[in-house]
């Protein structure tokens, strides 16, 4: 089965096309990384701008890389929620007449499961049941996959997410936006040891993070040390250090709390070299078999939509007729939420923004 897969849920126009939600065919990606850049973080108007402009040509450049005009396609994948909902309602709206105008079914998916998905296009995916620690802009969650689309919520961050951290330490440090990936090259630079920034384990039996202490953390040191440009790589290093060992060490706790053998980290932050090395090494010690996705399944793509659309379109989860109320956008769609536990509560009032 061939599915398109759409997702516009924050600054990324993404297409693709995969194959029984296991081979890619195709996966186009349109950063707007140009346009919000000189803002220092996300304008949500300005995104949805940008995915209408850009909608039609990566969507006709990803049929055309997988070689399938629309008749070649089974199926219609979309993200529905979480994210900025005019953004999301750019892709949503487009898949629904795409779909529509070809007969094709169509399913919205929450872009979390999405992330999660990711590792079912590797070439070894992990074997169900297996715990998923996903690290995003938006979020920070682990979760106990009992299979495909069975998505049991274990804990998440009470405040900023991990990947959050990264762009506004990136910010305070004067190194622009988007800050995951410049903090992670400046590191490599610094000494992570030099300075030790806080570590919230929080309770050490639960599974919920917190990064906005660590934040605080920088800022107050950069301030009282009157710090000049020859200290950011050890601060950047100490910094990316201290949020790395608790990702590492929940991901790797959570995994042995549910007899798991099998861990996937998954979203924006796993791209992080520094957090695919000491997550290698602790689950090695642990003897527990790590599963990352290669980067560019780690970031906003829609290849991971379009192979948990898969399994929701061959189990017949459909949205049916794609006009139906349920085929809404939910900017702040909770962790564990899914397309069916959405559409049976009230909408009003959960339309909003997650960052
Ligand atoms: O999953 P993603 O592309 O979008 C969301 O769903 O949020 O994640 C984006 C986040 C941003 O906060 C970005 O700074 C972070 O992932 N990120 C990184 C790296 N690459 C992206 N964080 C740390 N190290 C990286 N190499
Ligand atoms: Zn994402």
């Amino acid at each position: 089965m061939k599915v398109l897969g759409i997702d516009t849920s924050c600054d990324e126009t993404a297409a693709a096309v995969t194959s029984d939600g296991r081979t890619i065919l195709s996966n186009v990606v349109w950063s707007q990384v140009a346009t919000h850049h000189p803002y220092g973080g996300v304008v949500p108007e300005l995104a949805s701008r940008k995915h209408m402009e850009k909608i039609v040509p990566v969507v006709e450049e990803a049929l055309a890389i997988a070689g399938a005009d629309s008749n070649g396609i089974d199926g219609v994948a979309v993200t529905c929620g979480p994210g900025l909902v005019g953004a999301l309602l750019v892709g949503l709206s487009f898949a629904k007449a795409f779909a529509y105008a070809r007969g094709l079914p169509l399913t919205g998916v929450n872009h979390l499961h999405g992330h999660i998905a990711a590792v079912y296009l590797e070439p070894d995916p992990p074997p169900f049941p297996f715990v998923a620690l996903l690290a995003s802009g938006g979020h920070t969650n682990l979760y106990y996959v009992a299979g495909p689309m069975d998505f049991e919520h274990m804990g998440q961050t009470r405040d900023d997410a991990a990947g959050e951290a990264f762009d506004k330490v990136a910010k305070l440090l004067g190194l622009g936006y988007p800050g995951g990936m410049v903090i992670d090259q400046l590191s490599q630079q610094g000494d992570p040891e030099r300075i030790r920034f806080p570590r919230a384990f929080l309770d050490k039996t639960g599974f919920d993070f917190s990064f906005s202490g660590i934040k605080t953390a920088v800022a107050r040191y950069v301030h009282s040390n009157k710090c000049d440009s020859t200290k950011i790589p050890d601060i950047a290093a100490g910094f990316q250090e201290a949020v790395v060992e608790v990702l590492v060490k929940k991901g790797i706790a959570a995994a042995n709390a549910k007899g798991c053998r099998h861990l996937a980290l998954v979203g924006g932050v796993a791209s992080n070299h520094r957090l695919r090395e000491l997550m290698k090494e602790a689950a090695k010690d642990a003897g527990i078999a790590i599963h990352i996705p290669s980067p560019e399944l780690c970031t906003d793509n829609a290849a991971m939509i379009a192979a948990i659309g898969y399994h929701h379109l061959s189990k017949g989860k459909n949205l049916s007729p794609p006009s139906s109320p349920e085929s809404r956008a939910g900017g702040r769609w909770r962790a564990g939420l899914d397309l069916d536990a959405y559409s049976k509560t009230s909408h009003s009032g959960r339309l909003g923004v997650v960052r």
